[in-house]
């Protein structure tokens, strides 16, 4: 059997390894780093325990003020790791700082990397692409395309990316991961309607809004518009607070008007399948995350993207989503109008992803 490492270590991480830990597990000898990228409860061991995935073998504790050390620290973390066990094979998820050092640590020990969920791209609402440097994850994810010998795509406009660009790697569709799980824990999310109660919503009374994004959380005047609207609308709001929004919210000295909204319902991050309830019970969802917003796809609610661009373009294309970014008029314009389109195309595949990606690794 081929050994493997595989390295998570945020909070979607988490989540997309759940939805292949076992197939994975039948098939390679894995070693699992959690880098600790993220460290608290609610956004790390509470999804272990959730997702009933296997306990990593090593994580790393990583500092998280500065990006420079943050990334520095989990490479030299994985040093060890790699020098010990002599992986043959190294698998990253997504486009954060735990895959870009996970895929360097790779590149730099001569371990092929497979990249899961590559060739992903942001474009702006004109359907431009943007500026990597602009944003971190779009700047990670182009970096670890450019190395990476297996590149899995979560949909067809990534592999198309992939194609034009003329990567060096193998290129795979398997489709999307994280619809693996959502259709595992669906029926179970069918059954929980009394998450609601907890909250006090009432279904399709209320959107489900997450926050988490640098463009966002960094600025005063994005957070003050979402303010705004929250403050102008008659349905409830319901924002589960990423430990960064809290925190810029405090350093802003808004947190406490946030509080004084009658009609906003702020709690702490939620669990994975207390999100999925969240999302399939609400009247649109306003996300800033790329998990999110395909997941208030794979329910069928409409969605708004509170950010200036998007690397789920199709959501976009196919109205099922809205770039709204924090312009509160094209918010309020777009919840004021919400329509459901009549198609649903399987962006995203059939829901076998974890098994395409599998058997593919297998005859890597
Ligand atoms: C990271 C990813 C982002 C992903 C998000 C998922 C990068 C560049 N960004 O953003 O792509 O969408 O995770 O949630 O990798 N913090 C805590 N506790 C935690 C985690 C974070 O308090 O468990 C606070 C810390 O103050 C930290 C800040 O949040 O400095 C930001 O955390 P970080 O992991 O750097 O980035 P995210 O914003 O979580
Ligand atoms: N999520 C969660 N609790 C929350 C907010 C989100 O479990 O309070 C889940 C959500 O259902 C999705 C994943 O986290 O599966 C998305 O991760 P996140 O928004 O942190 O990152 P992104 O997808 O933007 O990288």
């Amino acid at each position: 059997m081929k050994k493997l490492l595989t390295v998570i270590g945020t909070r979607p991480q988490f989540i997309k390894y759940a939805a292949i830990s076992t197939r994975l597990r039948r098939n390679f000898r894995e070693i699992l780093v959690d880098t600790g990228q993220h460290y608290s409860k609610k956004m790390s061991s509470d999804f272990i325990k959730e997702l009933n995935i296997p306990h990593p073998d090593y994580t790393i504790g990583v500092s998280s003020e500065n990006v420079v050390s943050q990334i520095a620290e989990m490479i030299k973390g994985l040093y060890p790791v790699i020098e010990r066990h002599k992986p043959d094979i190294l698998l990253c998820f997504g486009d954060t700082n735990s895959a870009l050092a996970a895929a360097l640590s790779g590149l730099k020990y001569d371990i092929p990397v497979v990249h899961i969920e590559a060739g992903e791209r942001n474009y702006d609402k004109n359907f431009k692409r943007v500026p990597a440097y602009t944003i971190p994850e779009e700047a990670n994810r182009i970096a670890i395309d450019s190395f990476s010998a297996h590149l899995i795509c979560s949909s067809r406009r990534a592999y198309k990316n992939l194609t034009e660009e003329k990567v060096t790697g193998s290129i795979f569709y398997s489709g999307d991961i994280m619809l693996d799980i959502y259709l595992k824990n669906f029926k179970e999310v069918l059954k929980r309607e009394n998450v609601l109660n907890k909250y006090g919503l009432k279904s399709k009374q209320y959107y489900f809004v997450t926050i988490h994004r640098a463009i966002n959380t960094d600025n005063m005047e994005r957070m003050k518009a979402f303010y705004n609207v929250f403050k102008n609308l008659e349905k409830t709001v319901i924002l589960p607070l990423h430990p960064r929004t809290l925190k810029k919210l405090r350093g802003f000295n808004l947190y406490n008007k946030f509080l004084t909204l009658k009609n906003l319902v702020l709690t702490e991050p939620v669990g994975y399948l207390d999100s999925l309830v969240l999302n399939y019970h609400a009247a649109c969802v306003m996300t800033d995350s790329g998990g999110v917003i395909r997941e208030a796809y794979f329910n069928g609610v409409p969605s708004v993207m509170l950010d200036d661009t998007s690397e789920w373009l199709d959501l976009y294309e196919s109205n099922w989503s809205f770039i709204a970014g924090a312009d509160e008029e094209a918010i309020m314009k777009k919840l004021e109008d919400l329509r459901v389109p009549d198609k649903k195309p399987d962006f995203f595949g059939d829901g076998k992803a974890g098994l395409k990606t599998v058997n593919y690794l297998k005859k890597c």
